[in-house]
């Protein structure tokens, strides 16, 4: 095989974007499409002169794909991956990979079963400060961990929330920020903080009418007695992500104007235990991170997974650590909604009893679907 034949299942508006996309990753060609509303469908059959099919299963059996791309509402990432592991097909899963961790493990156990390549659309992984600084924390620069911090400030507007019968209904997505524009902000800081084992949190709906949250907020534990901290919200203007680590040997902060490491000498205890002056402080450097130039965004993740496909190039973002995200996801609305405190691994039958009660409250909004993606996003 010289070059992956590719299908894409949910050709709505992040589906379309990555058809868009296709020409940015020459080992991979776009052979068929599937929507189950036939006028996206049609218009995506038009628009890429490749075959369409209204179900996700005619798509798998038709012979004309190697892996797929699922762009379609949450709860169908896992029922449609697992159909396409099982035979064989490789998978790249939309975030959130699913709506409950449960879902999550079977698209795992079954990518491990089938030997599939299995990866999941974090493209903000591929960015030079975020590699950057995964690389000072795997080479230890921040030491052992006391403290972590994320804000991921988004904002969407009600017309946003109208624009699809699916968005912000528990049925339909089975949460809000949490599920939808946080797993980006959230996947970054469980991979560079690793997981809490204990989340303490609040979930509001502040600021528009839907039904699931717009705001969530947590006090996290981690296993070695760290303290951190998160917000998620669309309620704010202007955005953006922050994340700090402060560790014994070192802090990072992450924001708008890029990445910024401190590095802390002999060390925070160290200097405590060991001055004997009343105002003696650690020496702070702060340092200068080289960034490696590389292509961002996510047409890097699909040229990845080809990649990964044809030559067993590494992933940059395995399946395997995507559940890390929505673990913690599941953990803060668990928390948000008992007024508990939740412990990690979320207990699955506990969440999918939560996630069945709040489907079965859920009810139809009366839009019409818009299935158009934020035109800057999509690179
Ligand atoms: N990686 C990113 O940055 C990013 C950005 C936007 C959206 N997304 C994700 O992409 C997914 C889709 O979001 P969107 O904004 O494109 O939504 P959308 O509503 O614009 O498109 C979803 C499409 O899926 C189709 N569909 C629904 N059920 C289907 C099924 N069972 N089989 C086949 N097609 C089906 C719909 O008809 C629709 O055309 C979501 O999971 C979202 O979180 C990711």
């Amino acid at each position: 095989m010289n070059v992956v034949r590719l299908g894409i299942i949910g050709v709505g508006g992040m589906g379309s974007g990555h058809a868009r996309n296709m020409p940015r990753v020459p080992e991979a060609e776009l052979t068929a499409v599937c929507d189950i509303a036939p006028e996206a469908l049609q218009a995506a059959t038009e628009a890429y002169n490749v075959p369409g099919f209204t179900t996700h299963t005619e798509l798998l059996d038709s012979g004309l794909v190697d892996a797929v791309i699922i762009a379609t509402p949450h709860y169908f990432h896992p029922p449609i991956a697992v159909d396409a592991m099982e035979r064989g097909i490789h998978v790249i899963s939309e975030k959130p990979m699913a709506v409950q961790v449960s879902e999550a493990e079977k698209m795992i156990k079954t990518a491990e079963k089938t030997g599939v390549v299995f990866s999941v659309m974090f493209q903000e992984r591929t960015r030079p400060v975020h590699q950057a600084a995964k690389k000072l924390v795997e080479e230890g620069r921040l030491g052992p961990l006391y403290r972590a911090q994320l804000v991921d400030a988004h904002f969407r507007s009600q017309a946003y929330y109208n624009s699809a019968g699916w968005r912000a209904t528990w049925k339909g997505e089975g949460g809000g920020v949490l599920l939808n524009q946080a797993p980006h902000g959230m996947d970054l800081f469980t991979w560079l903080a690793g997981m809490p084992s204990k989340v303490i949190a609040q979930v509001n709906t502040r600021q528009h009418i839907i039904e699931v949250e717009d705001e969530a907020s947590a006090l996290l534990e981690y296993e070695n007695g760290a303290i951190g901290y998160m917000l998620e919200s669309v309620n704010e203007s202007p955005t953006g992500l922050r994340i700090e680590l402060c560790g014994e040997k070192g802090k990072l902060v992450l924001d708008h104007r890029g990445l910024h490491f401190w590095e802390v000498v002999p060390g925070v205890r160290a200097t405590s235990d060991g001055t004997d002056q009343m105002w003696g402080h650690p020496e702070v450097n702060e340092v200068e991170v080289p960034l490696e130039e590389r292509e961002t965004g996510h047409a890097v993740i699909v040229r990845n997974v080809a990649r990964a496909i044809l030559y067993g190039e590494a992933l940059i973002s395995p399946g395997p650590e995507a559940i890390y995200s929505l673990e913690l996801a599941n953990a803060i609305l668990l928390s948000g909604h008992t007024g508990q405190p939740v412990t990690l691994p979320v207990d699955r039958a506990a969440y999918d009893a939560f996630i069945e009660e709040k489907k079965a409250s859920s009810r139809d909004k009366d839009v019409e679907d818009q299935r158009i993606t934020d035109p800057n996003h999509v690179v």
